[in-house]
């Protein structure tokens, strides 16, 4: 395993009346992508929380353990804070762009950090607005408030904002929940390339998502750390019932197939072309399962099916070769 930068070492955490987080013991690796996975109500947003200790403006929360950055204990009183804070980025679930321009909301901390000269900040601005795909919606407008943006746009406005300051590790939690499936793909994409600079820890509870961006996972269920490792080995061989099951969607388990198809044979993007033909012809809500056996459709055809608008219920290995992927209309 790479390089650890946030060692996580026996925390829990209380809310009043619950026992949110249970001995969590796990390192996160430098400069890559860590998914916290986990159904609703799990302690995925807390052990963010305790990350850059945002959980102390929680009224009633106590919570013990160590956690490390760069050799800093967290949790330690001693420790400024400010300066943890400062090295990470956060991403919530849902966007809270400062109450000023859109130009503002970017050039902001910048400017709290130093830079004045105009020039610069205008570079920083287009350079961070690009880079989460937002530049060309509001080059035109950027003195308007922030608060006019769509949600989705308010979110990659907030993308912007935390990266501007140059953080070393980006906390995402749920960050494209509350996107449209093209920008959530862009927010994907632009994740997938900081993680050559930055330390990602993302939590979904997509576990599509988590597939296609994580190198490496941690599984939560009931404050409870189930399983953690690299994302192959975890996704492909999971150690534990609870994660397979997870994985696997034995949540879905009810869904009776309308058709069947079998793309096995055929690369991307064809195999995705002939899933998307073939429903195209079927009704609203029907289910369809094609078979692959190209590894790239086991990412791609589910991508591109949720940027569609279909719900995917179910990506399985069946044998050493093949995969199943199970999408509703
Ligand atoms: N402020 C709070 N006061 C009391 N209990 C809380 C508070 N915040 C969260 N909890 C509880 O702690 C547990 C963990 O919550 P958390 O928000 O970390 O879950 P999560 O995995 O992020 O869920 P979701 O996917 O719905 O965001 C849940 O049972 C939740 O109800
Ligand atoms: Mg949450």
């Amino acid at each position: 395993m790479s390089e650890t930068q946030i060692e996580i070492d026996n925390v829990n955490a209380y809310y009043i009346g619950n026992h949110a987080l249970k001995n969590i013991s796990v390192r996160i690796p430098k400069k890559q992508i860590t998914a916290i996975i986990g159904p609703s109500g799990c302690g995925k947003s807390t052990l963010l929380k305790c990350m850059n200790r945002l959980i102390d403006l929680t009224d009633g929360i106590t919570y013990s353990g160590k956690i490390l950055i760069d050799n800093e204990d967290v949790f330690d009183r001693k420790t400024d804070i400010v300066n943890i804070r400062k090295k990470m980025g956060l991403l919530a679930q849902k966007p809270i762009p400062l109450p000023m321009s859109i130009y503002d909301n970017i050039a902001y901390g910048p400017k709290i950090h130093g830079l004045s000269k105009k020039p610069d900040l205008d570079a920083i601005v287009e350079k961070y607005l690009k880079l989460v795909g937002l530049w060309e919606e509001v080059k035109d407008r950027l003195n308007s408030p922030a608060s006019q943006l769509s949600i989705g746009q308010q979110q990659r406005l907030c993308l912007a904002r935390g990266l501007a300051v140059e953080p070393e590790i980006i906390l995402c939690d749920e960050p494209t929940s509350a996107l449209d499936p093209v920008s959530s793909q862009h927010i994907e994409q632009q994740l997938l390339k900081l993680k050559k600079d930055y330390t990602i820890v993302i939590v979904t509870h997509n576990i599509h998502q988590a597939m296609r961006l994580a190198d490496y996972v941690v599984h939560l269920y009931l404050g409870e750390l189930v399983e953690h490792g690299p994302a192959n080995e975890v996704f492909e061989n999971p150690k534990e019932e609870r994660t397979r099951a997870y994985i696997n969607g034995t949540f879905f388990a009810d869904f009776k197939v309308d058709s069947e198809l079998n793309l096995k044979g055929n690369a991307c993007p064809f195999n995705f072309v002939y899933a998307k033909q073939a429903l195209h012809t079927m009704e609203e809500g029907k289910i369809l399962k094609v078979i692959v056996d190209d590894p790239l459709a086991v990412t791609e055809v589910p991508r591109g099916m949720e940027a569609d608008g279909h719900k995917i219920l179910n990506v399985k290995q069946i044998n050493k070769t093949d995969w199943q992927i199970v999408i509703q209309k």
